[in-house]
Protein backbone atom coordinates (compact mmCIF):
# COMPACT_ATOMS: atom_id res chain seq x y z
CA UNK A 1 0.00 0.00 0.00
CA UNK A 2 1.59 2.90 -1.18
CA UNK A 3 -0.36 5.94 0.03
CA UNK A 4 1.52 8.96 -0.85
CA UNK A 5 0.80 8.15 -4.43
CA UNK A 6 -3.21 9.36 -4.20
CA UNK A 7 -3.55 12.90 -3.99
CA UNK A 8 -4.36 14.28 -0.52
CA UNK A 9 -4.72 18.06 0.82
CA UNK A 10 -3.61 18.33 4.51
CA UNK A 11 -6.32 19.80 7.48
CA UNK A 12 -4.15 18.19 10.84
CA UNK A 13 -0.54 19.01 11.15
CA UNK A 14 0.11 15.96 13.80
CA UNK A 15 -0.52 12.56 14.59
CA UNK A 16 -3.72 12.44 16.75
CA UNK A 17 -2.66 11.53 20.47
CA UNK A 18 -3.28 8.26 21.61
CA UNK A 19 -3.96 8.23 25.27
CA UNK A 20 -3.87 5.67 28.40
CA UNK A 21 -7.44 5.83 30.04
CA UNK A 22 -6.60 5.23 33.07
CA UNK A 23 -9.38 5.77 35.38
CA UNK A 24 -11.67 3.81 32.94
CA UNK A 25 -9.54 0.96 33.13
CA UNK A 26 -9.39 0.82 36.69
CA UNK A 27 -12.84 1.09 37.30
CA UNK A 28 -13.69 -1.38 34.48
CA UNK A 29 -11.33 -3.91 35.64
CA UNK A 30 -10.91 -5.26 32.30
CA UNK A 31 -8.68 -4.99 29.64
CA UNK A 32 -5.92 -1.25 29.24
CA UNK A 33 -8.16 0.85 27.33
CA UNK A 34 -6.40 3.23 25.30
CA UNK A 35 -8.27 6.08 23.33
CA UNK A 36 -7.21 7.82 19.55
CA UNK A 37 -8.04 11.19 19.91
CA UNK A 38 -9.47 11.76 16.18
CA UNK A 39 -11.86 14.33 17.77
CA UNK A 40 -8.92 16.48 17.66
CA UNK A 41 -7.96 16.62 14.10
CA UNK A 42 -8.18 19.36 11.81
CA UNK A 43 -10.83 21.93 10.47
CA UNK A 44 -13.92 23.56 12.42
CA UNK A 45 -14.00 20.58 15.43
CA UNK A 46 -12.31 17.59 14.38
CA UNK A 47 -13.62 13.88 13.81
CA UNK A 48 -13.57 11.19 11.66
CA UNK A 49 -14.59 12.77 8.85
CA UNK A 50 -11.21 15.23 8.09
CA UNK A 51 -9.34 11.95 7.52
CA UNK A 52 -11.54 11.03 4.49
CA UNK A 53 -12.13 14.65 2.83
CA UNK A 54 -8.13 14.65 2.95
CA UNK A 55 -8.67 12.24 -0.36
CA UNK A 56 -12.53 13.36 -1.02
CA UNK A 57 -11.63 17.24 -1.83
CA UNK A 58 -8.49 16.57 -3.15
CA UNK A 59 -10.16 14.22 -6.07
CA UNK A 60 -12.99 17.19 -5.98
CA UNK A 61 -10.17 19.52 -6.96
CA UNK A 62 -8.29 17.79 -9.55
CA UNK A 63 -11.85 17.98 -10.93
CA UNK A 64 -12.07 21.36 -11.07
CA UNK A 65 -14.83 21.49 -9.02
CA UNK A 66 -16.31 24.65 -7.68
CA UNK A 67 -18.86 23.36 -5.77
CA UNK A 68 -19.22 20.57 -3.11
CA UNK A 69 -22.62 18.84 -2.81
CA UNK A 70 -23.24 16.77 -0.02
CA UNK A 71 -26.14 15.42 2.60
CA UNK A 72 -26.44 14.32 6.01
CA UNK A 73 -28.92 14.37 9.01
CA UNK A 74 -29.71 17.78 10.88
CA UNK A 75 -27.20 17.29 13.23
CA UNK A 76 -24.78 16.09 10.31
CA UNK A 77 -20.81 16.30 11.64
CA UNK A 78 -20.09 15.31 8.35
CA UNK A 79 -22.04 18.33 6.66
CA UNK A 80 -19.99 20.75 8.97
CA UNK A 81 -16.88 18.98 8.28
CA UNK A 82 -17.41 18.75 4.33
CA UNK A 83 -18.23 22.81 4.56
CA UNK A 84 -15.29 23.45 6.83
CA UNK A 85 -13.45 21.96 4.13
CA UNK A 86 -14.82 23.52 0.83
CA UNK A 87 -14.46 26.60 2.61
CA UNK A 88 -10.74 26.49 3.25
CA UNK A 89 -10.29 25.79 -0.28
CA UNK A 90 -12.12 28.60 -1.59
CA UNK A 91 -15.20 26.56 -2.85
CA UNK A 92 -19.11 26.87 -2.26
CA UNK A 93 -20.99 24.05 -0.55
CA UNK A 94 -24.38 23.10 -0.57
CA UNK A 95 -26.15 20.94 2.05
CA UNK A 96 -28.70 18.55 1.90
CA UNK A 97 -30.30 17.68 5.39
CA UNK A 98 -32.64 14.77 5.72
CA UNK A 99 -35.13 15.53 8.96
CA UNK A 100 -35.19 12.40 11.88
CA UNK A 101 -38.06 10.33 12.24
CA UNK A 102 -39.71 12.29 14.83
CA UNK A 103 -37.92 15.24 14.83
CA UNK A 104 -38.13 17.85 12.11
CA UNK A 105 -35.96 20.87 10.95
CA UNK A 106 -35.76 23.41 13.43
CA UNK A 107 -33.45 26.23 11.59
CA UNK A 108 -32.29 27.60 15.26
CA UNK A 109 -31.15 24.48 16.06
CA UNK A 110 -28.01 24.71 18.24
CA UNK A 111 -24.50 22.34 17.68
CA UNK A 112 -23.73 21.95 14.13
CA UNK A 113 -26.72 23.27 12.71
CA UNK A 114 -25.45 26.74 14.27
CA UNK A 115 -22.38 26.15 12.62
CA UNK A 116 -23.75 25.63 9.17
CA UNK A 117 -24.78 29.19 9.59
CA UNK A 118 -21.83 30.44 10.62
CA UNK A 119 -19.88 28.76 8.20
CA UNK A 120 -22.10 29.77 5.67
CA UNK A 121 -23.32 27.54 3.42
CA UNK A 122 -24.81 28.30 0.03
CA UNK A 123 -27.60 26.58 0.43
CA UNK A 124 -29.26 23.94 2.78
CA UNK A 125 -32.09 22.37 1.39
CA UNK A 126 -33.89 20.06 4.13
CA UNK A 127 -35.89 16.71 2.96
CA UNK A 128 -38.43 14.87 4.78
CA UNK A 129 -36.88 11.43 6.60
CA UNK A 130 -36.82 8.35 4.50
CA UNK A 131 -35.92 10.85 0.96
CA UNK A 132 -33.58 9.18 -1.17
CA UNK A 133 -30.65 11.09 -0.39
CA UNK A 134 -28.02 9.97 -2.54
CA UNK A 135 -30.67 10.67 -5.90
CA UNK A 136 -31.35 14.49 -3.87
CA UNK A 137 -27.58 15.07 -4.13
CA UNK A 138 -26.90 14.11 -7.85
CA UNK A 139 -30.14 16.34 -8.66
CA UNK A 140 -28.75 19.45 -6.95
CA UNK A 141 -25.55 18.51 -8.37
CA UNK A 142 -26.66 18.21 -12.16
CA UNK A 143 -29.03 21.76 -11.50
CA UNK A 144 -25.43 23.21 -10.71
CA UNK A 145 -24.05 21.88 -13.66
CA UNK A 146 -27.09 23.48 -15.43
CA UNK A 147 -26.21 26.44 -14.27
CA UNK A 148 -22.66 25.94 -15.58
CA UNK A 149 -20.91 25.30 -11.94
CA UNK A 150 -18.84 22.34 -11.82
CA UNK A 151 -20.42 20.30 -8.89
CA UNK A 152 -18.46 17.55 -6.90
CA UNK A 153 -20.75 15.25 -4.84
CA UNK A 154 -19.32 13.99 -1.87
CA UNK A 155 -21.04 10.72 -0.28
CA UNK A 156 -22.59 10.18 2.89
CA UNK A 157 -20.15 9.56 5.32
CA UNK A 158 -17.40 10.35 2.56
CA UNK A 159 -18.07 6.98 2.81
CA UNK A 160 -16.32 5.27 -0.60
CA UNK A 161 -13.03 4.37 -1.33
CA UNK A 162 -11.85 7.30 -1.61
CA UNK A 163 -13.11 8.62 1.91
CA UNK A 164 -11.97 5.29 3.57
CA UNK A 165 -8.18 5.48 2.23
CA UNK A 166 -8.04 8.52 5.40
CA UNK A 167 -8.72 5.41 7.88
CA UNK A 168 -6.24 3.16 6.03
CA UNK A 169 -3.54 5.62 6.82
CA UNK A 170 -5.03 6.25 10.03
CA UNK A 171 -4.22 2.44 10.72
CA UNK A 172 -0.94 3.23 9.65
CA UNK A 173 -0.25 6.12 12.02
CA UNK A 174 -1.40 3.95 15.27
CA UNK A 175 0.80 1.22 13.72
CA UNK A 176 3.74 3.62 13.75
CA UNK A 177 2.70 5.12 17.32
CA UNK A 178 2.61 1.61 18.91
CA UNK A 179 5.97 0.96 17.56
CA UNK A 180 7.22 4.03 18.78
CA UNK A 181 6.10 3.54 22.00
CA UNK A 182 6.58 -0.02 22.57
CA UNK A 183 2.62 -0.49 22.49
CA UNK A 184 1.15 -3.58 20.80
CA UNK A 185 -2.77 -3.27 20.24
CA UNK A 186 -5.28 -6.31 20.41
CA UNK A 187 -8.69 -4.83 19.22
CA UNK A 188 -10.11 -1.80 18.03
CA UNK A 189 -13.34 -0.45 18.64
CA UNK A 190 -15.05 1.90 16.24
CA UNK A 191 -18.53 3.64 15.19
CA UNK A 192 -19.75 1.70 12.54
CA UNK A 193 -22.20 4.19 10.61
CA UNK A 194 -21.59 4.70 6.95
CA UNK A 195 -18.77 2.55 6.99
CA UNK A 196 -15.77 4.48 5.97
CA UNK A 197 -13.56 4.05 8.94
CA UNK A 198 -14.60 0.65 9.83
CA UNK A 199 -13.25 -0.24 6.10
CA UNK A 200 -10.26 1.41 6.06
CA UNK A 201 -8.80 0.57 9.28
CA UNK A 202 -9.71 -3.09 8.35
CA UNK A 203 -8.13 -2.60 5.00
CA UNK A 204 -5.16 -0.80 6.80
CA UNK A 205 -4.03 -3.29 9.56
CA UNK A 206 -4.47 -5.90 6.68
CA UNK A 207 -2.08 -4.56 4.45
CA UNK A 208 0.46 -4.46 6.69
CA UNK A 209 -0.34 -7.46 8.26
CA UNK A 210 -0.97 -6.41 11.90
CA UNK A 211 -3.17 -9.33 13.52
CA UNK A 212 -5.73 -6.70 15.52
CA UNK A 213 -9.46 -7.05 15.44
CA UNK A 214 -11.48 -4.07 14.25
CA UNK A 215 -14.90 -4.20 15.99
CA UNK A 216 -17.23 -2.13 15.01
CA UNK A 217 -20.29 -1.09 16.98
CA UNK A 218 -23.34 -0.10 14.54
CA UNK A 219 -25.32 3.36 15.31
CA UNK A 220 -27.87 2.81 12.79
CA UNK A 221 -28.52 -0.69 10.84
CA UNK A 222 -29.04 -4.29 12.13
CA UNK A 223 -25.83 -6.68 10.89
CA UNK A 224 -27.93 -8.26 8.37
CA UNK A 225 -27.55 -5.07 6.47
CA UNK A 226 -24.22 -3.17 8.54
CA UNK A 227 -21.92 -6.61 7.48
CA UNK A 228 -22.75 -6.23 3.73
CA UNK A 229 -22.36 -2.74 3.57
CA UNK A 230 -18.80 -3.07 5.00
CA UNK A 231 -17.82 -5.84 3.72
CA UNK A 232 -18.90 -4.62 -0.15
CA UNK A 233 -16.54 -1.40 0.91
CA UNK A 234 -13.52 -3.13 2.19
CA UNK A 235 -13.67 -4.86 -1.01
CA UNK A 236 -13.68 -1.84 -3.22
CA UNK A 237 -11.28 -0.21 -1.03
CA UNK A 238 -8.79 -3.08 -0.95
CA UNK A 239 -9.10 -2.92 -4.46
CA UNK A 240 -8.51 0.69 -4.55
CA UNK A 241 -5.13 0.36 -3.08
CA UNK A 242 -4.06 -2.81 -4.21
CA UNK A 243 -4.14 -4.43 -1.80
CA UNK A 244 -4.90 -8.33 -1.39
CA UNK A 245 -7.93 -9.13 -0.70
CA UNK A 246 -7.38 -12.56 0.60
CA UNK A 247 -9.80 -13.46 3.71
CA UNK A 248 -10.51 -10.13 4.15
CA UNK A 249 -14.11 -10.08 4.48
CA UNK A 250 -13.62 -12.34 7.32
CA UNK A 251 -11.91 -8.86 9.08
CA UNK A 252 -15.91 -7.55 8.76
CA UNK A 253 -16.92 -7.67 13.02
CA UNK A 254 -19.91 -5.78 14.09
CA UNK A 255 -22.01 -5.43 16.90
CA UNK A 256 -26.02 -3.98 16.77
CA UNK A 257 -26.60 -4.63 20.15
CA UNK A 258 -26.50 -1.11 20.95
CA UNK A 259 -28.03 0.68 18.36
CA UNK A 260 -31.17 0.94 20.67
CA UNK A 261 -34.73 1.92 18.70
CA UNK A 262 -32.51 3.40 15.98
CA UNK A 263 -30.14 6.17 14.61
CA UNK A 264 -29.81 9.31 16.73
CA UNK A 265 -32.13 8.03 19.43
CA UNK A 266 -30.43 8.17 22.95
CA UNK A 267 -30.30 4.80 24.73
CA UNK A 268 -29.50 4.50 28.68
CA UNK A 269 -26.23 2.59 27.69
CA UNK A 270 -25.45 5.89 25.85
CA UNK A 271 -26.27 8.17 28.47
CA UNK A 272 -24.01 5.82 31.22
CA UNK A 273 -21.49 5.84 28.96
CA UNK A 274 -21.06 9.68 28.21
CA UNK A 275 -21.24 10.34 31.76
CA UNK A 276 -18.73 8.16 32.50
CA UNK A 277 -16.42 8.90 29.79
CA UNK A 278 -16.88 12.66 30.90
CA UNK A 279 -16.65 12.03 34.57
CA UNK A 280 -13.69 9.67 34.62
CA UNK A 281 -11.41 10.94 32.11
CA UNK A 282 -12.88 14.92 31.28
CA UNK A 283 -13.46 13.35 27.43
CA UNK A 284 -16.66 14.70 25.80
CA UNK A 285 -18.39 12.40 23.57
CA UNK A 286 -21.29 12.36 21.53
CA UNK A 287 -24.74 10.91 22.10
CA UNK A 288 -25.17 9.53 18.40
CA UNK A 289 -21.91 7.93 17.76
CA UNK A 290 -19.15 7.54 20.67
CA UNK A 291 -21.56 7.77 23.18
CA UNK A 292 -23.22 4.11 21.81
CA UNK A 293 -19.48 2.73 20.84
CA UNK A 294 -18.57 3.30 24.05
CA UNK A 295 -21.92 1.62 25.66
CA UNK A 296 -20.79 -1.30 23.79
CA UNK A 297 -16.84 -1.31 24.46
CA UNK A 298 -18.36 -1.29 28.42
CA UNK A 299 -21.05 -3.81 27.95
CA UNK A 300 -18.46 -6.53 26.21
CA UNK A 301 -15.83 -5.49 28.91
CA UNK A 302 -18.42 -6.51 31.41
CA UNK A 303 -19.16 -9.79 29.70
CA UNK A 304 -15.83 -10.27 29.55
CA UNK A 305 -15.11 -10.33 25.65
CA UNK A 306 -11.82 -9.30 26.37
CA UNK A 307 -8.73 -10.89 28.40
CA UNK A 308 -7.08 -8.46 31.41
CA UNK A 309 -3.85 -8.43 29.73
CA UNK A 310 -4.95 -6.97 26.45
CA UNK A 311 -4.55 -3.99 25.24
CA UNK A 312 -7.83 -2.16 23.73
CA UNK A 313 -7.84 0.85 21.26
CA UNK A 314 -10.86 2.83 21.36
CA UNK A 315 -11.43 5.60 18.05
CA UNK A 316 -12.91 8.52 19.31
CA UNK A 317 -14.49 9.97 16.13
CA UNK A 318 -15.27 13.35 17.04
CA UNK A 319 -19.07 14.89 17.26
CA UNK A 320 -19.81 16.43 21.13
CA UNK A 321 -20.41 19.38 18.75
CA UNK A 322 -23.90 17.94 18.88
CA UNK A 323 -24.30 17.62 22.30
CA UNK A 324 -24.91 21.07 22.36
CA UNK A 325 -28.45 20.44 20.31
CA UNK A 326 -29.97 19.03 23.42
CA UNK A 327 -29.36 20.31 26.41
CA UNK A 328 -31.39 18.14 28.80
CA UNK A 329 -30.30 14.52 27.36
CA UNK A 330 -28.33 14.06 30.36
CA UNK A 331 -30.37 15.49 33.44
CA UNK A 332 -30.23 12.05 34.88
CA UNK A 333 -27.19 11.02 36.45
CA UNK A 334 -26.75 7.47 35.14
CA UNK A 335 -23.35 7.20 36.22
CA UNK A 336 -21.98 8.95 39.02
CA UNK A 337 -18.83 8.81 40.72
C1 LIG B 1 -18.78 11.54 15.17
C2 LIG B 1 -18.95 10.42 14.21
N1 LIG B 1 -18.50 9.21 14.56
C3 LIG B 1 -18.66 8.15 13.74
C4 LIG B 1 -19.29 8.27 12.53
C5 LIG B 1 -19.46 7.04 11.70
O1 LIG B 1 -18.39 6.87 10.83
P1 LIG B 1 -18.60 6.09 9.47
O2 LIG B 1 -19.71 6.82 8.76
O3 LIG B 1 -17.30 6.17 8.78
O4 LIG B 1 -19.00 4.71 9.79
C6 LIG B 1 -19.77 9.51 12.12
C7 LIG B 1 -20.48 9.64 10.82
O5 LIG B 1 -21.12 10.58 10.51
C8 LIG B 1 -19.60 10.62 12.98
O6 LIG B 1 -20.05 11.83 12.66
Amino acid sequence: MLLAKYPRRRYTHAKTPIEKLTHLTKLLNGPTIYIKRDDLLGLAGGGNKTRKLEFLIADAIRNGADTIVTGGALQSNHCRLTLAAAIKEGLKCQLILEEGVATPYNPNANGNNLLFNLLGAESIKVVPHGSDMLAEMHALGEELAMAGRTPYVVPIGGSNELGSVGYAACAQEILQQSFEDGLVFDDVVVASGSGGTQAGLIVGFHASSAPINVHGINVSRPNETQIPLITNLVHQTADYLNVSDNHLADHVHCYDGYVGEGYTIPTQGMIEAVQMLARTEGILLDSVYTGKVMAGLIDLIRKGAFKKEDNVLFVHTGGSTSLYANPTLFDDDLFVL
